[in-house]
This record gives structure tokens, C-alpha cells and sequence, in this order.
């Protein structure tokens, strides 16, 4: 079963989501990550811009407690999912840990399989010192989004999930990193777990978009994670997130509704079960004979 809007939107590119700074008049973006075909359609149909597959698959999906251990292809997979949801919103894909801190040839290779799986973009963590990978992927024609402040794939070098740039010297090469990553070419940046301060600093001096996850209200769009947003995920509660659901207790009550139902006859009922015509039932001695 599948349901076609009756105005399908236009699907939006790179290019046109680059264009969308709220200084210049453009309404905030959205994006939602989604891992699968069924996420994808519920974001895409809900009207979000873009659609990430993110390396969080590892931590929300693949049950591991941080997003290292997840590999190109693992998302290559997932894109492939989402993909063949055909969604309109731009659908932008992970570059996992250690596949472009490898030579440019290997970066451009795994950006590449994540393209040919379905996404129309890649992102990648960290500012300039990353900028000879993002070069290389942009001179193969592939679009690039940035992801600067907590990125998820530090976080041992960083001693944890901390907020980055609360000092002036840590927000000044925050903004550098920005600058640095918008004139390489991204068409657009995350920016995590920062002051609200800074990342409206930071999308002051970018001509391209911000969103924010954790990075407050000024940047140019905003990202959540869809199992934290739907309440999917209710182990942890990060300040930044806010649950328009709790999909997790909603889906707890309904399957063990259905196990009360089968455990006390209740499931199936005879509208929901298969049935013999009267006259076969009836072959086969199905009917007592009235004494
Ligand atoms: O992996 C992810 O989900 C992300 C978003 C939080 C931006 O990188």
C-alpha cells in the first residue's frame, strides 16, 4: 500500500537548500534523520527538507554506545532504504569514522558508494583540517555538509559528549572552522552541541546555511534525531531534544494488548481468520449432523 500526494513536491537539490539563509528571507530548514523505507516516507510525507542517514544509525538502531563502530557500507545500506522510499527531501548521507581520515582515492571511493546507493550528499565531521577530503570530494562532484562543534566521531579525543566552544578562543575557531568549510564549497553545516551564542555567530559569518542540533535557536534549520524526536528512544533525554511522541510506550501498550489477546483467546477472531465455502466444510465432515 502506498499513497501518492495529490501535488508531489518538487525534490529539493543542494543547491537550492545551499540558497536558504533566514537572513536573506528563506524560511528555517528541516531536517529528521531516517534509517529505513517507512522513516523515510513518514519524514518525507510530514514536509522536511532534508533526510540524514546519519552514523547515529549505530547508536539508535545497531543498539552500540557510540557512533565509531559503524562502517561505509552498513550505511550504504541504510541509504538504499531510504532512497527507494523516493523521497523529495534531500536525502544526505554519514561518512563514517575512518572513511575519509584515509587517502583522498579512499575518501572519494566510500563518498562515492554512499552516492550510488542514493544519497544526493554526504556530510562529514570536523573543520579545517579536513578540508583536503572535502576538496577531493566536491572536485568529484559530489555536494558536501559540514558538522563542526560536538562532533560524535571525537569523542574520545574530546573526553566525552561535551559541548564545544564555550571559551572565546575555542567559539573563534569554531568560526574559522565555519568559514574555512563554506569557502571549500559545503553547501551547508551542522552545527552540534554549542552555545546558542556562538552558532549565531557562526551562521552571521557563513553564507551558507546552519542547522542546529543542541546549537540553539539562531542557526538556519534545525536537526533531530527521529527516534528521539518520536520518543522511540526514551533512555536518554538531551537538553536539546524535544519528544512530539512517545512512540516507545505507545508501541509497548499496543504489543502487549496483542499478547493478552492471544493468551486469552482473543486473537484471531473469525473476521480475521480464513474460512472454508459452506459446501467444502461440509465435505469434509466439518458440520455435526443435527441427532
Ligand atoms: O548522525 C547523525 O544523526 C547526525 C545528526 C545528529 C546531525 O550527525
Amino acid at each position: 500500500m502506498s499513497s501518492t500526494p495529490a501535488h508531489p513536491r518538487r525534490p529539493l537539490t543542494a543547491p537550492s537548500v545551499r540558497a536558504r539563509k533566514v537572513a536573506h528571507g528563506s524560511d528555517p530548514l528541516v531536517m529528521v534523520t531516517a534509517y529505513d523505507a517507512p522513516g523515510a516516507r513518514i519524514v518525507d510525507e510530514a514536509g522536511v527538507d532534508l533526510i540524514h542517514v546519519g552514523d547515529s544509525l549505530a547508536m539508535v538502531v545497531l543498539g552500540y554506545d557510540d557512533t565509531l563502530q559503524v562502517t561505509t557500507e552498513q550505511i550504504a545500506h541504510h541509504v538504499g532504504a531510504v532512497a527507494r522510499a523516493k523521497p523529495a527531501a534531500l536525502v544526505v548521507a554519514d561518512l563514517p569514522w575512518m572513511s575519509y581520515h584515509v587517502s583522498a582515492a579512499d575518501t572519494v571511493r566510500n563518498a562515492a558508494s554512499l552516492i550510488r546507493a542514493g544519497a544526493k550528499a554526504v556530510k562529514l565531521e570536523g573543520g579545517r583540517k579536513r578540508l583536503p577530503m572535502i576538496e577531493a570530494i566536491i572536485d568529484a562532484e559530489i555536494p558536501v555538509m559540514g558538522h563542526l562543534g560536538l562532533t560524535p566521531q571525537s569523542v574520545h579525543a574530546m573526553g566525552g559528549f561535551k559541548v564545544q566552544g564555550k571559551d572565546s578562543r575555542a567559539a573563534g575557531l569554531l568560526v574559522e572552522d565555519a568559514k574555512a568549510l563554506a569557502h571549500a564549497g559545503c553547501f551547508a553545516i551542522v552545527l552540534e552541541g554549542v552555545p546558542s551564542e556562538v552558532a549565531r555567530i557562526v551562521t552571521d559569518a557563513v553564507d551558507v546555511p546552519t542547522i542546529g542540533i543542541g546549537a540553539g535557536p539562531d542557526c538556519d534549520g534545525q536537526v533531530l534525531v527521529y527516534h528521539d524526536l518520536l520518543g522511540i528512544e526514551d533512555r536518554l533525554a538531551p537538553k536539546f531534544v524535544r519528544r512530539y511522541a512517545d512512540q516507545k510506550r505507545d508501541a509497548v501498550a499496543a504489543v502487549a494488548s496483542y499478547a493478552d489477546d492471544v493468551r486469552q483467546g482473543r486473537f484471531p477472531a473469525p473476521e480475521e481468520s480464513y474460512h472454508l465455502a459452506a459446501d467444502v466444510a461440509e465435505t469434509l465432515g466439518l458440520y455435526g449432523s443435527p441427532s
